[in-house]
């Protein structure tokens, strides 16, 4: 199973107007792994996470998912193999209807369009937006196009699920699913977040990200009780983790 592992070694990448997004970044997920990425904004995640699906190559260093490195002649096949939810959903939806717009990856891989169809109807139901089926993608609300944008990427079945941000602008009972379905995936899954407390749900690893470097890597359950780490790197623990006030009468 070694397509399902992300390698990231030396990798250090600056925007075209000078500004420096990552350095040094040496990262390895392996099979079957769910790492939780933090970090301050701007700390750099959304960045990495570009890489691991192509949307942005190397400067310095490399990205290996399994045994291809990601370069410009390799894109077709590592998106195949890593799905990648985007920070912005309006990055991901560009065709009239949602049905449309979760069917374009599964009919771009070659599926026949019952297979795609049946797809789509299954992921937009696991995402709990069925009912979003036949309505413009940018008349949705904020939250409705996270979900879309979530089941857009469900409906290829990826290997490997990449996620900047998925509980971003969605309800409690979004959420609910959202962390649900992610359980239930049982691949390699890679999620930024400010959502510490869905990290510490769902992440036995965490990667915690400061201006562009690997600040700490290791078991959630350590990282989110280091407070003096966490302070530094501009976090706070997640609320599970915060001692409660009790209700006082004024
Ligand atoms: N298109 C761009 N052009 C120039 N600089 C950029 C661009 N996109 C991001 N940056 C810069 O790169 C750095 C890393 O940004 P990135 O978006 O990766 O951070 P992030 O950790 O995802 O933040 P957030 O939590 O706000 O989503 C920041 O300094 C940011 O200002
Ligand atoms: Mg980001």
């Amino acid at each position: 199973m070694s397509h399902h592992i992300l390698e990231v070694k030396e990798l250090s990448y600056s925007y075209p107007d000078g500004t420096p997004a990552l350095s040094g970044i040496d990262v390895t997920i392996h099979h079957g792994e769910s790492v939780g990425l933090v970090g301050a904004n701007g700390a750099g995640k959304s960045t990495l996470l570009q890489h691991l699906c192509g949307s942005h190559l190397p400067q310095t260093g490399r990205v290996r998912v399994g045994d291809v490195p990601v370069t410009h002649g390799t894109l077709r096949e590592v998106r195949r193999t890593v799905g990648m939810v985007f920070q912005d959903p309006d990055d991901m939806l560009f065709m009239p209807t949602v049905a449309e717009d979760v069917a374009f990856g599964p009919l771009n891989i070659g599926l026949p369009p019952d297979e795609a169809e049946r797809r789509v109807n299954e992921a937009l139901e696991l995402v709990g937006a069925a009912h979003l089926k036949r309505r413009p993608p940018y008349r949705l609300s904020g939250g409705e196009k996270r979900s879309v944008a979530i089941a857009a990427v469900l409906a290829c079945s990826p290997d490997i699920l990449v996620m900047d941000e998925p509980s971003a602008n969605l309800d409690p009972r979004s959420r609910r699913l959202l962390i649900k379905l992610l359980r239930g995936f049982t691949h390699t899954k890679v999620i930024a977040t400010h959502d510490l407390d869905l990290v510490f749900d769902l992440c036995e690893r965490t990667i915690v990200l400061h201006q562009g470097r690997v600040m700490a890597d290791g078991p959630t359950a350590d990282i989110f009780t280091d407070s003096s780490l966490l302070y530094c790197c501009g976090l706070e623990p997640p609320l599970s983790l915060q001692p409660r006030e009790g209700c006082t009468a004024s």
